[in-house]
C-alpha cells in the first residue's frame, strides 16, 4: 500500500455494528463475552484448546495440550490419536447429517453433483483403498494436481484417512513447478486429472504432468481422474505407470477404517513463496490443524446446520484446504464447490450459483470483489441474493471502497463481513471479526481470534501503533516448519525478538479501538490477485535466459489484482531489448512458474539502482514503477540511473 492509501485506511472511521437479529443467534454473546473468552484463551490456552478439541473425535485423548520443549517447533495434543478425515466425515454418519449434502459441486458447463456425507464416506473409502492398493501408506507423500472437481476434495480426505501426506499443486502451475515440488517432497505418486473446463474451453492437465515427470525416476504411479465421459479430454496413458481412477476404485470395498494417527503425524505439505527463489513446503499436522480449522470455521462463519456455504477459493491454495474442505466439513456444513471462472458464461456466474443453491455464506477474495465492481451492479442485481446472511474476504487487504460495495450490493447492507487475515503458515484465520459480535470497519480485519496473541511492534519488540505484525504465542495450527529445512523455518519466522515471537512478514497498524489494519507484506513477497509470489522466484527465472545479466522485480499497485509485478531487467553487453524479447521472458516465466506470475511490465535498463555496497534499492524501483516522487536517493552509487529509468518507465 502506498502512503496515500494508508491514509485512506487510517481515516476510515465508518463502523458497522452487528444487527440485533445476528446478535441474538450468534455463537458468542457480545463483545464482553468475546473479550472474556479471548483473555481466558490467552491466559490459559491449555484449557481453552482442550475444550475445543473435546468437541471432536479422538481414538485416544492427548497427554499434553501444547509441548514447547523444542521451540519454535511447537507440538499440540501430543500423545493423542485422531484422524481428520474421520472427523470430517465418519463423525457425521450416525446422526441427522448422514444424508445431508456435504459437497454441492457445480461444473463450469453447468453439470452438477451432490455428495451427501454418506456418499462422501463411501467414495473416500474406495479412493483410500485404491491408494493403498498402489502401495501408499502412512507418511508417504502424494502430489495432487487436479482441477476443482469433487475428486480433488476426496483425494485430500482419502490421503488424510490413511495418513498419507498430500501436497496439492494449484492447477495453474507449470510442469517445471510441479517437477520442483515432486522432487522436494520426493513423491512416488501423483494424482491428476485429464482436464477441466475453464472459460468454456477444455484445459488439458495430463500432458503438463507428463512433461513434469518425464525422466523423474521417483514417480511410480500416476492416478488419472476423468473429468467427463467421452473423449473431450482424451489423454495418453503410459502403461505400467498411469492408472485410471475409475478402474482403480471400481471394485474397492466401501469400508476403509480411518487410520489411528498421532496428533503430530503430518497431514499435508503446501508449497508457498518466500523471499528466496525456492518455494517452501509448509507442513501441517493432523491434530492441531484439525482443532483450529474446526473452531475457526464454526465461529467465524457462524455455521448453522441449515447453512449453504460457498467458498470460491481453489483447493490448490490454503484457503481451499482449510475453509472449503477441512474446517467446514469438520462442522458438517454443506459446501458449494465451483469448477470454473467467475465470468463464464457471463459476469453473473457466482450470483447465479448463490441463487441456485440458496447460499447463505459467501467467502471470496478482494481481487474478485474489485472485478465484480468493475463489471457493474447489473450482474448481482439480476439475481436473488436474499439467501445470503454472511460475507467473508481473504487473501489481501481489502480497500474500503471494495468493502462498501460488497456490503451494499452483495450483502444488501444486512450481512456482516468477516475480513479474515491469515496465511498458509498459520493454517487458519488469525485476525477476524466475529459475526454478530464485532462491529466492523471497512478495511480492517479487526481483532484476534481466540488463542491468538497478536501485537504490532517495532524492531525492538515494543508495542506501537504502526509497525510489524507479530503473534506472541503459538496456536494449534501453526506450521510445523518448512519441509526438509528446519533452519529456514527459524530464520524466516523467528528471526526477530530473540526468537520469541512469530513474524508473519506483514506490516500493520492498530487503531484506538485496538483494531488491526493489515497493510501488506514488508518483505519481497507480492500478493497478485491473492496469489503469493516471491520476487526472487521471477528474478531467478530471468537470469536463466541467455540475454539477461540481472533483474529486480517489485510489486506495484494494480486496480483489480491488488498488486501486480514490474520487472526491471538488465541485458548482457551488446543485447538490445525488444518486444520479442519481452515475450520470450514472459514465456519463460509461464514455463518455469505459471501464467499467473506474468508481470504487468518488463523494463529493460542499462543498470539497476544500487547502494554503494551493491544492494538493489527496490524502494526506488517501486517509486518509479508507481510514478511517485523518488524517496531518498543519496545512498545511491549512481543517482543518474534512476532519472533515466524514470523517463524510460513513463514512456513505456
Ligand atoms: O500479506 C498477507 C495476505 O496474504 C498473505 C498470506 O498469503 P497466503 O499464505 O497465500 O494465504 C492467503 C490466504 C490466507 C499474508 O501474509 N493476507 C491474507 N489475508 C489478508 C491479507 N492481508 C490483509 N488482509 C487480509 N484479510
Amino acid at each position: 500500500m502506498d502512503s496515500q492509501e494508508i491514509n485512506v485506511v487510517l481515516h476510515e472511521n465508518r463502523t458497522f455494528p452487528p444487527s440485533k437479529e445476528f446478535q441474538d443467534q450468534a455463537h458468542i454473546a457480545g463483545m464482553d463475552a468475546y473479550r472474556e473468552l479471548h483473555k481466558k484463551s490467552i491466559e490459559d490456552p491449555d484449557t481453552f484448546w482442550a475444550e475445543a478439541a473435546d468437541e471432536l473425535h479422538w481414538f485416544k485423548k492427548w497427554d499434553q495440550v501444547m509441548d514447547d520443549s523444542e521451540k519454535p517447533f511447537y507440538k499440540w495434543f501430543t500423545g493423542g490419536k485422531t484422524n481428520l478425515c474421520y472427523n470430517c466425515v465418519d463423525r457425521h454418519l450416525d446422526g441427522p447429517n448422514r444424508n445431508k449434502a456435504a459437497i454441492i459441486w457445480e461444473g463450469e458447463p453447468g453439470d452438477s453433483r451432490v455428495l451427501t456425507y454418506y456418499d462422501l464416506h463411501r467414495e473416500i473409502c474406495k479412493f483410500a483403498n485404491g491408494l493403498k492398493s498402489l502401495g501408499i501408506k502412512k507418511g508417504d507423500r502424494v502430489a495432487i494436481y487436479l482441477p476443482m472437481i469433487p475428486e480433488l476434495a476426496m483425494a485430500l480426505l482419502a490421503c488424510a484417512r490413511i495418513g498419507a501426506v498430500h501436497s496439492v499443486v494449484f492447477a495453474g502451475f507449470s510442469a517445471d513447478s510441479i517437477k520442483d515440488r515432486i522432487l522436494d517432497m520426493d513423491a512416488k505418486w501423483v494424482i491428476t486429472g485429464d482436464g477441466a473446463w475453464r472459460r468454456g474451453k477444455p484445459l488439458h492437465l495430463k500432458p503438463i504432468v507428463d512433461e513434469a515427470i518425464e525422466g523423474l525416476n521417483c514417480v511410480e504411479k500416476v492416478v488419472v481422474v476423468q473429468r467427463d465421459d467421452g473423449d473431450t479430454f482424451d489423454c495418453d496413458m503410459k502403461e505400467g505407470r498411469d492408472v485410471d481412477y475409475h478402474e482403480l476404485v471400481k471394485d474397492q470395498s466401501k469400508e476403509c477404517p480411518a487410520e489411528e494417527l498421532d496428533s503430530e503425524d503430518m497431514l499435508f505439505l503446501l508449497y508457498t513463496s518466500g523471499t528466496t527463489g525456492k518455494p517452501k513446503g509448509i507442513m501441517h499436522t493432523q491434530g492441531g490443524y484439525m482443532v483450529y480449522t474446526y473452531l475457526t470455521a464454526k465461529y467465524i462463519f457462524d455455521l448453522k446446520p441449515e447453512d449453504v456455504y460457498f467458498c470460491t477459493a481453489d483447493i490448490g491454495w490454503i484457503t481451499g484446504h482449510s475453509y472449503l474442505v477441512y474446517g467446514p466439513l469438520a462442522n458438517a456444513a454443506t459446501c458449494v464447490m465451483y469448477e470454473g471462472a467467475p465470468n463464464y458464461p457471463d459476469n453473473g456466474r457466482f450470483w447465479a450459483i448463490v441463487e441456485k443453491y440458496g447460499a447463505t455464506i459467501f467467502y471470496t477474495a478482494p481481487t474478485a470483489i474489485r472485478a465484480f465492481m468493475k463489471w457493474g451492479d447489473q450482474w448481482p442485481e439480476s439475481y436473488d441474493l436474499s439467501s445470503l446472511r454472511l460475507l467473508g474476504t481473504v487473501g489481501e487487504p481489502i480497500n474500503p471502497e471494495a468493502w462498501m460495495w460488497y456490503h451494499e450490493k452483495i450483502g444488501s447492507e444486512k450481512c456482516p463481513i468477516v475480513d479474515t487475515w491469515w496465511q498458509t503458515e498459520t493454517g487458519g484465520v488469525m485476525l477476524t471479526p466475529l459475526p454478530g459480535v464485532t462491529s466492523t470497519k471497512p478495511g480492517s480485519a479487526t481483532l484476534p481470534f481466540f488463542g491468538v496473541d497478536a501485537a504490532v511492534v517495532n524492531e525492538a519488540g515494543e508495542e506501537k501503533q504502526a509497525g510489524l505484525l507479530t503473534i506472541r504465542k503459538p496456536w494449534p495450527a501453526i506450521t510445523r516448519g518448512v519441509y526438509g529445512d528446519p533452519e529456514r523455518f527459524k530464520d524466516t519466522y523467528w528471526c526477530n525478538w530473540d526468537g520469541k515471537y512469530y513474524f508473519p512478514g506483514d506490516g500493520a497498524k492498530i487503531d484506538e479501538d485496538g483494531y488491526f489494519w493489515v497493510l501488506g507484506r514488508v518483505d519481497d513477497v507480492v500478493n497478485v490477485s491473492g496469489h503469493r509470489i516471491g520476487t526472487a522466484e521471477l528474478e531467478s527465472v530471468y537470469v536463466e535466459h541467455p540475454t539477461v545479466a540481472e533483474s529486480a522485480v517489485v510489486g506495484i499497485k494494480h486496480e483489480i489484482k491488488g498488486q501486480g509485478l514490474a520487472s526491471f531487467v538488465t541485458l548482457r553487453e551488446g543485447i538490445e531489448g525488444s518486444d520479442e524479447l519481452k515475450k520470450e521472458l514472459d514465456e519463460l516465466v509461464a514455463k518455469k512458474i505459471g501464467k499467473f506470475a506474468k508481470p504487468e511490465k518488463i523494463i529493460f535498463t542499462i543498470d539497476l539502482p544500487k547502494t554503494r555496497s551493491g544492494k538493489i534499492m527496490r524502494r526506488l524501483l517501486r517509486d518509479i514503477a508507481e510514478g511517485r516522487a523518488l524517496g531518498n536517493v543519496t545512498t545511491l552509487a549512481d543517482p543518474s540511473i534512476v532519472e533515466s529509468l524514470k523517463g524510460q518507465y513513463s514512456e513505456d
